[in-house]
């Protein structure tokens, strides 16, 4: 038998593979006319955009960089709208900015968002009142309300969401083009709802200081830091419906590969991570950067098989690793991860997903996250990493930049009680814009004083 690496690739061989969490349709004709459709449409990313994202994580795999991934659980249709992406936009600027200050690392900034619209679930069909429909599997497939109709698949959900992400991004890139990103201008990003006194202290404090070291070098060396003060934006998704992927990945006859132009970094969700699977096969014959969700239940042989699949030359940026243990299993779990990935000899770039593996149900029926979870599973993680020699390279947040009450804690001490105030998320809970900032300031924190253990 030829090993997979070998076997020949082309952008539907992964139909010739066992597939999990893709949608039934009852109409395969409109679906086919739709996915034809959507090939014919120019892309929403370029190859050498994704080229230049994969250099940075590289950088980030060497130590150089910092990676902070973030946005929405699920992007829904319905928050396509300029307040909306701008506020997402604004708290990942805002994040970003308390961890360039902490870290003083570059920050390469990822938003989960414009294309964000495909679930994996954890049952095929939902029961409610003794009626059974087809599960919500994001905007791109069906909607969310309980009834036949809106939770049919419908191919021309694909459409509109292409659409949609183009839309977003198209927004997004003016508003960074724009000067909304420029740190000169640290006041576009004004805080918002956040009443916190301390907080918003210390992030004003982190503000001016990086205003000053910018009007301190740019004194000294009599030209402005303009090149180094607008930041890059790039756009992430789970690459989980795999037609829409598909549909969306072009031969670059100039570079001479395949790349999935619908997004810069696509990643492969712990669901469909299945060495033998159809998204394995898929996501090994793209040239974007990719990155994998790793959880407790992948052992040291499909860890490896996963690193030898999917970055057989080891390329540099090429794979990120997403480990999403818990707070209660980091402990065991990271160091035989690290472990069994240093044996193949091979590099990637390893990313702390906090969130995933700290979903509870509280007794009043919400999905929450707790954030003293949230933050514990992040010093661990930092811990570890460095303890055994490896770097913690970067962070994965499901956030809004909106005041909503999804997870509790944080400096406001939100309870279970203040969940049902402001609970919007259909799928996952996220951190508010409040406790978004204030989780990069611990983790800028918390790394300042590894670096300097006595300071006082
Ligand atoms: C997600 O990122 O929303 C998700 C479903 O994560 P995971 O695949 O890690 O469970
Ligand atoms: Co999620």
């Amino acid at each position: 038998m030829r090993s997979p690496e070998t076997t020949p690739w082309h952008s539907a061989s992964w139909q010739s593979k066992p597939v999990q969490q893709q949608p039934a349709y009852s109409d395969v004709k409109a679906l086919e006319r739709a996915v034809a459709h959507l090939s014919r449409l120019p892309p929403i990313v370029v190859s050498w955009e994704v080229e230049a994202l994969r250099e940075r994580l590289a950088a980030a795999q060497r130590g150089q960089a910092f990676l902070l991934q973030g946005g929405d659980c699920a992007e829904t249709f319905a928050d396509c709208e300029s307040d909306t992406i701008a506020k997402k936009l604004k708290i990942l600027l805002q994040m970003s900015l308390v961890l360039l200050h902490g870290l003083k690392k570059p920050i390469i900034r990822v938003g989960r968002m414009a294309g964000q619209y495909a679930k994996p679930r954890s049952a095929d069909m939902e029961t409610r009142n003794g009626l059974t429909l087809p599960s919500y599997r994001g905007d791109l497939v069906n909607r969310p309300e309980f009834t036949a109709e809106a939770r049919t698949a419908d191919p021309e959900l694909l459409l509109r969401g292409y659409e949609r992400a183009a839309l977003t991004l198209n927004f997004v890139r003016a508003l960074v083009d724009g000067g909304f990103a420029d740190l000169h201008h640290p006041e576009y990003w004004d805080l918002g709802f956040v009443k916190h006194a301390q907080l918003k202290e210390a992030y004003q404090r982190i503000v001016s200081s990086i205003g000053d070291a910018l009007d301190f070098f740019e004194g000294i060396s009599g030209r402005g830091v303009h090149e180094a003060t607008i930041v890059d934006f790039y756009a992430s998704h789970e690459g989980l419906h795999l037609l829409y992927e598909q549909a969306q990945t072009r031969f670059i006859t100039r570079q001479n590969r395949w790349y999935n132009l619908s997004t810069h970094l696509p990643w492969i969700g712990m669901r469909t991570a299945q060495l033998d699977g159809a998204h394995i096969e898929y996501f090994r014959g793209i040239s974007n950067p990719i990155a994998v969700k790793v959880g407790s239940a992948m052992d040291a042989a499909w860890l490896q098989g996963l690193v030898a699949t999917l970055n057989p030359q080891n390329q540099p940026g090429r794979l990120t690793l997403i480990h999403r243990f818990g707070a209660r299993d980091v402990e065991t779990s990271l160091p035989r991860a690290i472990e069994a990935v240093r044996q193949t000899g091979q590099t990637v770039l390893w990313v702390c997903d906090p969130m995933h593996g700290n979903t509870e149900t509280t007794s009043g029926g919400f999905k929450t996250r707790r954030f003293e979870n949230i933050l514990k599973e992040l010093d661990v993680a930092f811990r570890i990493h460095a303890e055994m020699g490896s770097y913690l390279g970067g962070v994965h947040i499901e956030l809004t930049g909106d005041d909503v009450t999804e997870c509790t804690g944080g400096a406001r001490g939100l309870t279970d009680a203040d969940l049902q105030r402001a609970y919007r998320s259909s799928v996952d809970p996220r951190l508010n814009h409040e406790q978004a900032l204030e989780l990069a300031m611990l983790i800028a924190e918390r790394s300042q004083s590894r670096r300097h253990p006595h300071a006082v």
